[in-house]
């Protein structure tokens, strides 16, 4: 399978541009000339039959914009070249069949329907589950049945956990899979925004980056995603730079011990806006309309920035909440509360942390992380990588101050990297262990990635290197390409 492939691929130009827009070159082009092979022998093996059709759908590195989606503010990623490939063909009744090349994630199956019960939290096929049930849900609101299921082999090189959105590169594939068996087509931004709001139904609280780069990335650009109303602008990233993304080695599984800690991040946001509404309506004499951090806008609000940052301060002027505090402040209820702002997806309420909800802390991250990414666009328009380096750094100090997301091994990878070459350094994702992303001149590139080698990953970090692993696996020098979409020459395997 693999010699036919590339013989396909020697012979056919539209193959052979497919591969080098979306993979880098060298190793990583056989190896993933091998795993498609992998992918499709697996399919023959399991269904039978060839697949009809392959598609792709890329995972993520942010630049700017942490935790920022989720509070309406716009984030800047890049969709890279690790991805997550399905292999698949259409079943005539409603049934989805799932296998993985990556034998720890065993075979799924399930049927379509109007309420589709997920899995044990954690279960990969929730992603895939989720993304279903978000278009059933979707199509039945115009009384549309998607009724075919499908055969579906997937082989992922996102690694997972560490931050670079493998889960929702799976809910982004389930999705257009589903729709390319049922013949329905969906505008990619919307498709995006439907997404998000379904991959809630694995339990964590996300914003709606992840889907919206992996559907709408666009190569050699980074992306910049407004999620308040939604929209984007594809900014052309200047040559002579890498995203190195390099791995903490503590990993971060969203669903498992990192699902209450980012939970906790949007919850307290939700909280900080009541408590803001509140005062900016005392303020200014009238109600105002704030229901996102987002909302906090000049043109709304009538004034400048700097203004609005301070009376919001003023509104949060302690660090730490309790639930009895805030309903004392907001004069409802604590139930009531609880019940607007802090419900868990199981219906239960989010329990107090016994550090408190530090609303300043976490209002202070968002809004200025937010004014980083407008700054930031013009910086990347004009080719000023230094000071982008510097707004990344800024970025790193207020997830490691305030919004608390940071660990010790990710605040040493960043300082080695800084010593080491980065013009800019930052967690990237969710944190609470996962990656870092840093901006290197394309020159010190090699250099850069050595000195990981020897001052993190063979000395700071080597009783973390999982046992027969090598470094250079958690080194991933990053190519920006397209969203998601068909493998292009899959017709011939
Ligand atoms: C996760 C979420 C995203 C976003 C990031 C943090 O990846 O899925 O929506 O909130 O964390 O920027």
């Amino acid at each position: 399978m693999t010699d036919k492939l590339l013989k396909i691929i020697e012979t056919d130009p539209i193959a052979r541009r497919y591969l080098t827009d979306n993979y880098s070159g060298g190793e990583q082009r056989s190896a993933t000339i091998g795993r498609y092979s992998t992918l499709i022998r697996l399919f023959q093996t399991e269904f039978g039959e060839k697949p009809r059709i392959a598609l792709r759908a890329p995972g993520r590195v942010n630049l700017l914009g942490g935790h920022t989606d989720y509070n309406g503010c716009p984030v800047i990623p890049i969709a890279i070249d690790r991805d997550i490939v399905g292999a698949l063909s259409g079943r005539d009744d409603a049934q989805i069949v799932l296998v993985n090349t990556e034998p720890r994630f065993s075979k799924r199956m399930f049927s379509v329907e109007p309420e589709i019960p997920p899995y044990p939290t954690g279960d990969w096929g929730n992603y895939v589950k989720a993304a279903i049930q978000g278009l059933v849900t979707h199509f039945r609101q115009s009384e549309q049945e998607l009724r075919k299921g499908f055969n579906m082999a997937v082989s992922g090189s996102v690694p997972p956990a560490a931050g670079m959105a493998s889960s929702s590169a799976l809910v982004v594939l389930a999705a257009i899979a589903f729709l390319t068996v049922n013949e329905r087509e969906m505008d990619r931004l919307q498709l995006a925004r439907l997404l998000a709001q379904a991959e809630w139904y694995v339990g964590t609280q996300g914003g709606g980056m992840d889907q919206a780069i992996s559907l709408l990335g666009q190569s050699g650009h980074a992306l910049k995603i407004e999620f308040n109303p939604y929209s984007t602008l594809p900014v052309a990233m200047p040559k002579g730079y890498r995203a190195i993304v390099t791995h903490s080695l503590v990993f971060a599984p969203k669903t498992e011990s990192a699902m209450d800690k980012y939970n906790r991040r949007p919850i307290e946001c939700r909280l900080a806006v009541a408590l803001i509404r509140q005062h900016l309506s005392q303020q200014l004499h009238r109600s105002v309309d704030v229901r996102l951090i987002g909302d906090l806008k000049p043109e709304l609000l009538g004034m400048p920035d700097d203004e609005i940052y301070r009376i919001c301060l003023d509104a949060l002027p302690d660090n730490r909440y309790s639930y009895a505090s805030i309903s004392n402040t907001l004069n409802e209820s604590i139930e009531q509360i609880q019940k607007k702002y802090c419900l868990k997806k199981d219906g239960t309420v989010f329990d107090e942390p016994l550090d408190g909800f530090k609303l300043r802390s976490r209002f202070t991250h968002i809004f200025t992380e937010w004014k980083r990414v407008l700054k930031a666009v013009d910086i990347l328009k004009r080719g000023e990588m230094l000071i982008f380096g510097e707004l990344m750094n800024e970025a790193q100090v207020s997830c490691r101050e305030n919004y608390e997301i940071s660990v010790p091994e990710i605040d040493q990878l960043v300082q080695i990297s800084l010593k080491n070459g980065a013009m800019g350094a930052r967690l990237t994702g969710a944190g609470f262990g996962g990656c870092v992303v840093n901006l290197v001149p394309q020159e010190n590139a090699e250099t850069f990635k050595e000195n990981m080698g020897k001052y993190y990953y063979q000395d700071f970090a080597r009783h973390l290197l999982p046992e027969g692993s090598h470094w250079r696996n958690f080194v991933l020098d990053c190519k920006s390409v397209d969203g998601a979409g068909e493998v292009l020459f899959s017709k011939y395997i």
